[in-house]
């Protein structure tokens, strides 16, 4: 795993969003794999700026977010649809039929979920995937389990997953639904490049395990460890229990 160490959270986002930008402009029609939650906000709003710079054409990207919560309509305020339209969607020219989401409302998410692999297929599949990692080391809402799901899946959430997601459902652990649509390990293993974002001291701990630590199926992000074009992107709150050998 390529490890860099940013000196904080600005000069991190915008050298990632220059990269990005770099590689629209010599793949227009790239396929970019998107996270949710704080961590790539900043990120988001660099590419913004880069786009309104005219430094960034998203015109022929398009997207795949990695989840999304069940039971919640697109509109939801807490919905992972609207936060990406109010952190990048809005601020970039990506052609809104180009921009793919797991719909967390529907009837059926099994049928919901093989349509969205299928899509990812059509498209020719991933070619940057962005992450995030939860505290307990969750990619996606690919949560500690004793057995991982490789595809597109329906997954009960963690109370602790629940809790860092209550900023989009008025605070409250309560309204954050109890299950949610996620891209699988094999999902997310499959895209040609993965940049992992992990920022603040309370990462440091599953940085490190997923860094250090075996393969484990409690600690899904340490199956990164076998794809063979990983970017850790930390700073040094992250990055802070990586020691040398
Ligand atoms: C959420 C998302 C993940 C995200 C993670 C970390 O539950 N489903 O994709 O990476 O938790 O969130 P944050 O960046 O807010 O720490």
């Amino acid at each position: 795993m390529k490890i860099t160490v940013f000196d904080n959270e600005r000069v991190l986002a915008r050298t990632l969003a220059v990269q990005i930008a770099a590689s629209l402009g010599q793949r227009p029609a790239t396929v970019l794999g998107l996270a949710t939650g704080r961590t790539p906000i900043r990120l988001y709003h660099e590419l913004g700026t880069l786009h309104a710079h005219g430094q960034a054409d998203f015109s022929r990207a398009t997207t795949f977010n990695l989840d999304e919560f069940a039971g919640v309509e697109r509109d939801h305020p807490g919905s992972y649809r609207v936060f990406m339209q109010e952190h990048l969607f809005s601020r970039v020219n990506l052609p809104p039929e180009n921009v793919h989401f797991l719909d967390g409302a529907v009837a059926d998410p099994e049928a919901e979920c093989e349509r969205y692999e299928t899509a990812i297929a059509a498209a020719g599949g991933i070619d940057l995937q962005i992450l995030g990692i939860g505290t307990n080391g969750h990619i996606g809402f690919n949560e500690p389990a004793r057995a991982l799901e490789p595809r597109t899946h329906l997954v009960t959430l963690k109370a602790s997953t629940r809790r860092s997601n209550a900023g989009l459902f008025h605070g409250d652990p309560e309204q954050v639904p109890s299950q949610a649509l996620s891209m699988g390990m094999a999902t997310i293993l499959h895209a040609r490049r993965i940049v992992l974002i992990a920022t603040g001291k309370s990462k440091a701990r599953c940085v490190e395990r997923m860094v250090k630590g075996p393969i484990d199926t409690r600690m899904p992000a340490s199956f990164l460890q076998l794809h063979r074009d990983v970017e850790l992107a930390l700073d040094r709150a992250a990055a802070a229990a990586l020691r040398p050998e």
